[in-house]
Formats: C-alpha cells, structure tokens, sequence
C-alpha cells in the first residue's frame, strides 16, 4: 500500500510538512504570526483593556474569528503590558452556569471555594481578635469567649464572587457564553462585570459569543454598556483572507496559482474557517502529490475533501432541506445561484442573475421565485424571508459551503 498501513506513511509526510500548523480550519490562532488583519478590532480590544473599570465583549456571527480576535490580543496583552497577570479560559457549553464559571476562576486564581469555619475570640475588655485557622489562635486575655463563624460560599452570588475576585490581576476570558442557556446566568454574569468595574478591578472580564447584537449575550442588563465595550466582528476582508493564503503556502514552502488564490478567496466570503479548510486540502494534496505548485486541478480534489470534512451541522441541513422536494436538481440550481449572489440578502431577480453566470442556465425569474418560496416555506430550511421579496441563508455559512459542494461537482464532471 503507497500510502502505508492506515494511511500512515501519507499523514507523516502531512505532519513533517508543517501544513497543519499553518492552516488550523479547526482551532483558533492563538499565535500573532498567523493572525491577519483585525488591526482596528485588536487595537480597541487593547485600548479598552486597558482602561480602568471597562471589560470586553466580542460579538459576531459564527466562525468570523471571535475566538482568535479574543486569545491572540489577550496573549499579546498579557506578555506586553499586563506582565505578570493571571491568563484565564473558559470555553462554555450549555450545561455551563453563572456557578460553574465562578467556580472555574476560583479554582485557577486558587480561592479557597469551600465552606470553612473560623474562630472569633472576644477579650473581657471587648477587644476581638480573628485567628484562621483556629489552631493558630493566639489569645491575650484569660477571660475569653469563642465564636465559630460559618464562612459559606455563595457561587451564585455575583456580588459574593466579585469580592473574592476583584483584588487579582489579570484576563478572564468566558468563550461561547451564547451556549450558556439560562438569560438569568448571563445577566449575573454581566452583574459581576459591572461590580468588578465599580471596583476597578484589574481582572479583566473578556465575554465572547456569537449573537447579531452584544444585548442578546448579556440578557438585556440596563446598566452594563458604560462597562462593557462591545467589539463587533464582521466578516474579514479580501485582502487579509489573500494574506492568510500567502503566507500560510509561503510558510511550507508550496506555490498557489493567481486562480486558485482568487477562488478560495471568493468562496471564503470573509470567514476564514474555509479559507484554513481549503487551504490545508490543497496544502496536503501537494505535499503527497510532491509538486509545489497549488493549480486548479489540486483546488478541484481539495474542495471535494473540504466538503468531506464540513461540519455535519452543514451537510445535513443542506441535504435534508433539498431531497424532500420531487426535483431535487432544480433547486439545487436555486441554492448555487443564492450563494454567489453578493449580498447577505438577495431576491429572484439576483438569483437569476448569478445562474446566468455561474451555472450558464438561462432560468424565468418567475420560477425562481416560485421555487425560492417553496424552499423557505420548509421547517428547518437552509433559507428565510427577511423583507418583501429578499431572501437570505439561515446559517452565514451556508454560501461557503454551497460554494465549495459546487467547485467539487465541477470536479467530478471533469
Ligand atoms: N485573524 C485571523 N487570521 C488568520 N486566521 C484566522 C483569523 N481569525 C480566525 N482565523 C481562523 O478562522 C477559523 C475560525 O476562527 P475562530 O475559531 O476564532 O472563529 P469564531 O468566530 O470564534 O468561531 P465560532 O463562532 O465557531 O466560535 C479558525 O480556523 C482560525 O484559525
Ligand atoms: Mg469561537
């Protein structure tokens, strides 16, 4: 077998290449040197950490880069200005609570969080004094009584956890807090923002989620916005996705054509999860392949392994919503026209236009509208009505991914 036992003689030829430390399509960057663009964003994030009693929130849609935006500043941060400042992460899912991230930045700044007795001593002339623990108590007076203090832990307290946090130094970073359920959690967690800001604690809060508005992430608290500076990321721009392509085929030493280039760009529309996708498949063909040169023959097979390794979630709801329809091959012409149209939103006459181009279809808009309205009609439909007569993808991602699917059909008729 050329590829060796289970694939294993290709995936150390992938490994020594140091392809898949260059494109990361699933895990943020948490290295400056493969962080591109982001320049305004990162600087406020810094300006605003920086700034006594204010805290961040980063916001945006799924997969833009929140969490590299958030990790890679904070590193920069903690190794320039903030030396010597706790570095805390955690990455919330939905059995998190308001107690369960408590407990986590108790646990890393070592805050005693148990229940715990003390001994208060009172002297007959009144004068107390407070010995932890009761074995090292030391007493001046013979006369003395002794009063046990129950210290309770109160983790759902934001103002209780505040007071045991608000003396430390440091970033907390809560990651994916749109997956925290329960309003009541997110809106104690914003409590505690406000009090460590009331406070001017130097443990720096950093929130991060997916959500439209940064009011959905923090339940609606009234009083939070003077404290937390809202960072709003949107999609990346053509120029920086190019640089993320340069410099990561740069790196492991292989050549992409102009095209290529161009095409990875346009289908990454600014989310450079696919950018990282794309550019690994391609990055892997080529290195077992041993030609440097990235052209479009390598592309072709690499979007077909793009779309292998795409997040279920994607895949399904793709499918599920085209093969219940009796000619699943002309809506699927609808859907490649709606993901190349430029526009989030888009209505019949654009979809008509892109056909046109892209799939060299002459098609009456009358029925593009007809089966755009049938597609959005469906229960969990990959598409939405969000106006008169304008359309858009349920998932921002959907475009990418219809794109990529499209790429790979071209080559299999090839
Ligand atoms: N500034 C950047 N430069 C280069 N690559 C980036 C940058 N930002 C993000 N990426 C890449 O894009 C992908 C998505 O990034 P990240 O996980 O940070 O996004 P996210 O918005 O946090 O996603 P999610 O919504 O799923 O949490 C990753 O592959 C990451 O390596
Ligand atoms: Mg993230």
């Amino acid at each position: 077998m050329s590829s060796g036992t289970f694939g294993i003689t290709r995936e150390k030829k992938i490994i020594s290449s140091g392809a898949r430390k260059v494109f990361t399509p699933h895990a943020p960057v948490d290295d400056i040197s493969h962080f591109f663009g982001r320049e305004e964003e990162a600087s406020r994030f810094v300006s605003v950490i920086n700034t006594d009693g204010l805290h961040v929130l980063v916001y945006g849609d799924r997969g833009v880069g929140k969490t590299s935006l958030a990790i890679t500043t904070c590193r920069v941060l903690l190794q320039g200005i903030m030396k010597g400042g706790k570095y805390i992460e955690k990455r919330c899912d939905s059995s998190d609570t308001f107690e369960s991230i408590a407990l986590k930045v108790l646990q890393a700044l070592e805050i005693n969080h148990q229940n715990r007795e003390t001994t208060q001593t009172t002297n007959e002339g009144g004068k107390a004094s407070v010995k932890i623990p009761i074995v090292g108590a030391e007493v001046d007076s013979h006369r003395q009584s002794a009063v046990k203090i129950l210290h309770q832990v109160n983790l759902s307290s934001p103002s209780w956890v505040a007071e045991q946090i608000q003396s430390k130094a440091g970033i907390f970073l809560i990651d994916e807090i749109d997956a925290v359920a329960d309003k009541e959690d997110r809106k104690k967690l914003a409590e505690l923002v406000k009090l460590l800001s009331d406070n001017k604690s130097q443990l720096k809060i950093v929130l991060v989620g997916i959500a439209s508005t940064g009011a959905d992430l923090t339940a609606g608290h009234p009083s939070i916005q003077r404290c937390l500076k809202e960072v709003h990321l949107k999609r990346m721009n053509d120029d920086d996705v190019r640089k993320i392509i340069h410099n990561g085929f740069k790196k492991i030493g292989q050549i992409p054509t102009e095209d290529v280039v161009k095409t990875i760009t346009d289908i990454s529309a600014g989310l450079p999860h696919f950018t990282h996708l794309i550019c690994l498949k391609c990055a892997e063909a080529s290195v077992i392949s041993g030609n440097k040169h990235v052209g479009t023959d390598v592309l072709k097979a690499a979007l077909n392994e793009s779309v292998k390794d795409s997040e279920n979630a994607l895949k399904d709801s793709y499918t599920n919503c085209l093969h219940n329809f009796n000619k699943p091959h002309e809506y699927k012409i609808i859907v490649q026209g709606a993901a190349h149209c430029k526009g989030v939103e888009f209505r019949a006459s654009d979809i008509q236009q892109q056909i046109k181009v892209f799939v060299k279809f002459d098609v009456d808009q009358k029925v593009v509208s007809r089966r755009l309205i049938a597609i959005a009609a469906r229960a969990d439909s990959i598409m939405e009505k969000c106006g008169r007569g304008y359309y858009r993808f349920v998932d921002p991602r959907m475009p990418s991914f219809v794109k990529m699917l499209h790429g790979a059909d071209a080559q299999s008729a090839v």
